[in-house]
């Protein structure tokens, strides 16, 4: 079955932009995915086509109307997310993104200006999606980041279908260093285990290495990684002074 998108946005030429190309590209060309763009501008109420207003309260900047993201949503809407890309929504992770990828697709609104008037974000329930905590100048570049990470996980999509598991994120670490060929590149070797042909060995130095990695550079994901591996009074423990 196909999987759905649909955007909603100011800007359809920006879609479907670097999701045109590659893995994402091939995997539409084959059916796995289908992408639905639809310019928010098609549902102003008058000739000039104009979606935004000033804010009630005074202010800076200029809100997308209620009335005009309403009529956008009821022309596509059914039984897919509605799901608004904002600054102030919960974070994208790959958690999520798995969650979206299973189901049959997702309705996405690029928001532009201040945003969008809070009425409709109520009276649609509309999920509030951020792809993390930087303002960029519309919702459109972050529509690209959900979509794609959830299109490399549908099934069919990537060559190696093992390669998702291992990655990033999916056993809550990071991901352990990679190497090719050349065995030595400007007097820095591979490390030995990865030549020794041990399998065991090479997963174990993985693993080591992933935890090594996560233990550094991100403590929120080592300190929820170990309560999940060994329960919650290691967690506490280490959290100790
Ligand atoms: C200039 S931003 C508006 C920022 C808003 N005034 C605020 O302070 O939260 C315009 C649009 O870009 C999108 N956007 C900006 N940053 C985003 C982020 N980190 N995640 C998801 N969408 C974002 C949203 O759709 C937003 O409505």
């Amino acid at each position: 079955m196909t999987w759905r998108a649909a955007v909603l946005t100011l800007f359809p030429t920006m879609f479907p932009g670097p999701l045109g190309d590659s893995l994402a590209g091939r995997a539409r060309e084959a059916g796995i995915w289908s992408l639905d763009t639809h310019d928010l501008r098609d549902h102003a109420p008058d000739r000039h086509r104009r979606v935004d207003d000033t804010p009630f309260g005074g202010g800076a900047g200029m809100v997308m109307r209620p009335d005009v993201v309403d009529r956008a949503i009821e022309a596509v809407a059914d039984d897919r997310p509605l799901i608004y890309l904002t600054p102030r929504g919960e974070r994208l992770s790959q958690q999520l993104v798995a969650d979206l990828a299973a189901g049959p697709g997702v309705i996405v609104l690029c928001g532009r200006y201040e945003g969008i008037d809070q009425r409709v974000i109520e009276a649609r329930g509309l999920r509030e999606i951020s792809v993390g905590d930087y303002i960029l100048s519309g919702g459109e570049p972050a529509a690209l980041v959900l979509l794609d990470a959830c299109i490399r996980l549908l099934p069919g999509v990537m060559g190696e279908p093992a390669s998702a598991g291992e990655e990033s994120f999916s056993a809550g670490l990071l991901e352990y260093p990679h190497y090719t060929r050349p065995a030595e590149w400007q007097g820095r070797p591979v490390p030995d285990i990865l030549l020794s042909g041990h399998h065991q060995a090479v997963a174990a130095w993985r693993i080591a290495e992933a935890e090594r990695i996560t233990r550094e550079r991100r403590p929120d994901l080592w300190a929820a990684y170990q309560v999940r591996r060994d329960g919650v009074a290691v967690a506490t423990a280490a959290a100790a002074p």
